[in-house]
């Protein structure tokens, strides 16, 4: 069983943090559909501790998270340790501590990934965002290259430190997301402490899933890109089917919705922040909202059959009525039926522009 904290987690699979997609409303459907833990996306300590309107806008939790997981990150261990007082005051029940973002702007601060180049520092990073007296995880990849795989190193130097588990991507930071994850690096890490291990990386499927565990033994699994468009694949995880077409209409709706009313009640931190909209800011909230949404539609349709004419449309869609009667008309209709091709299943094509972590 995994614990954080005084929470024990009700099964091991949880949701990897993703930037654009981890917002409240997306961990909410994951969490209702089986998934253990949804961390946010990455937040910055420093935006933070500037008391950036947009940044705080990360730290709205909704009632059901529970425990509610807050990913920093940055280099400097004071500003991780306020800003982890922050993430705390605003209802963090632990901090997860980002050391895997491969994204310049990022690295050259000595944060994400750069601290899997200092083991000492990454070690320093933990112990001062204790002070902040919540759980700290850590989520790292298996090194900076090929030429410096040191994950075990890394997740026994966190360890010491006093982390309260250790998730690796078994990518190394110059992988990005391309080629295999190494999930012997996850054993290795594994049989290396005496910490959880949540492994990560190319879990797709359930069969996936189950099978991480058991060629690594870890004792969670983080699942990213297979989630996208699927959080089904939380309550397969847990013995349940896959989502009936209906459903999937459901829940693509409700999401919308969701999403809809989340930017509208950060619309003052985050929109206004962004200078309003000429039609003030709710109506400008909307468009945002819309526009936000569209990579979901874009991967809830992946797989169903007439996906790219309705791809094609849902990009050109700025009405909240008109992008409602899409998805009922889609999913609801042509796209209620899972494409059959040769091939098998296509490949994920994800625009992941703009990723981190
Ligand atoms: C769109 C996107 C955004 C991401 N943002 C973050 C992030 O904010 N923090 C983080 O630790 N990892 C981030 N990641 C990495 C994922 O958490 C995960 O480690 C990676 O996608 C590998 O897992 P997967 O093969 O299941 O997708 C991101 C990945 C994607 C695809």
């Amino acid at each position: 069983m995994l614990r954080l904290g005084p929470y024990v987690l009700r099964n091991r699979w949880i949701l990897a943090p993703m930037a654009g997609v981890s917002e409240r409303p997306f961990r909410v459907i994951a969490q209702r559909l089986g998934a253990a833990l949804c961390p946010t996306e990455l937040v910055s300590s420093a935006g933070l501790v500037r008391a950036s309107a947009r940044t705080r806008k990360y730290l709205r939790r909704d009632p059901a998270e529970q425990p509610f997981v807050v990913q920093l990150f940055g280099g400097d261990p004071a500003q991780m340790a306020e800003a982890a007082a922050m993430a705390r005051d605003a209802g963090a029940d632990a901090i997860d501590v980002n050391m895997g973002c491969p994204v310049p702007k990022v690295t050259k601060n000595g944060a994400g990934s750069a601290l899997l180049c200092q083991p000492e520092r990454a070690a320093e990073i933990v112990r001062a965002v204790a002070t902040a007296g919540l759980p700290v995880t850590a989520k790292i990849r298996s090194g900076w290259d090929q030429s410096r795989i040191n994950a075990v190193e890394v997740a026994q130097a966190l360890e010491a430190a006093g982390a309260a588990w250790v998730a690796i991507h078994a990518r190394s930071r110059a992988q990005g997301y391309a080629g295999r994850a190494d999930w012997s690096l996850i054993a290795k890490v594994k049989a290396a402490v005496q910490i959880p291990v949540v492994g990560n990386g190319d879990v797709t499927t359930p069969e996936a899933g189950r099978r991480m565990v058991e060629e690594t033994g870890c004792d969670g699994v983080m699942i990213g890109r297979g989630a996208l468009g699927n959080p089904w694949i939380f309550r397969e995880l847990c013995g349940g089917p896959p989502p009936t077409a209906e459903e999937r209409r459901e829940l693509v709706r409700g999401h919308f919705d969701a999403q809809l009313d989340f930017v509208a009640e950060t619309a003052g931190e985050g929109a206004r922040a962004a200078g309003g909209g000429a039609g003030g800011p709710r109506a400008s909230a909307s468009l945002q909202g819309v526009r936000q949404f569209r990579k979901q539609l874009l991967w809830y349709a992946h797989g169903l059959r007439g996906a790219s004419a309705f791809r094609q449309r849902a990009v050109t869609l700025d009405d909240p009525r008109e992008v409602r009667a899409a998805i009922d008309a889609f999913f609801g209709g042509e796209g209620s039926e899972r494409e059959e091709l040769p091939g098998g299943e296509p490949e994920l094509d994800l625009d992941l522009r703009g990723a981190l972590g």
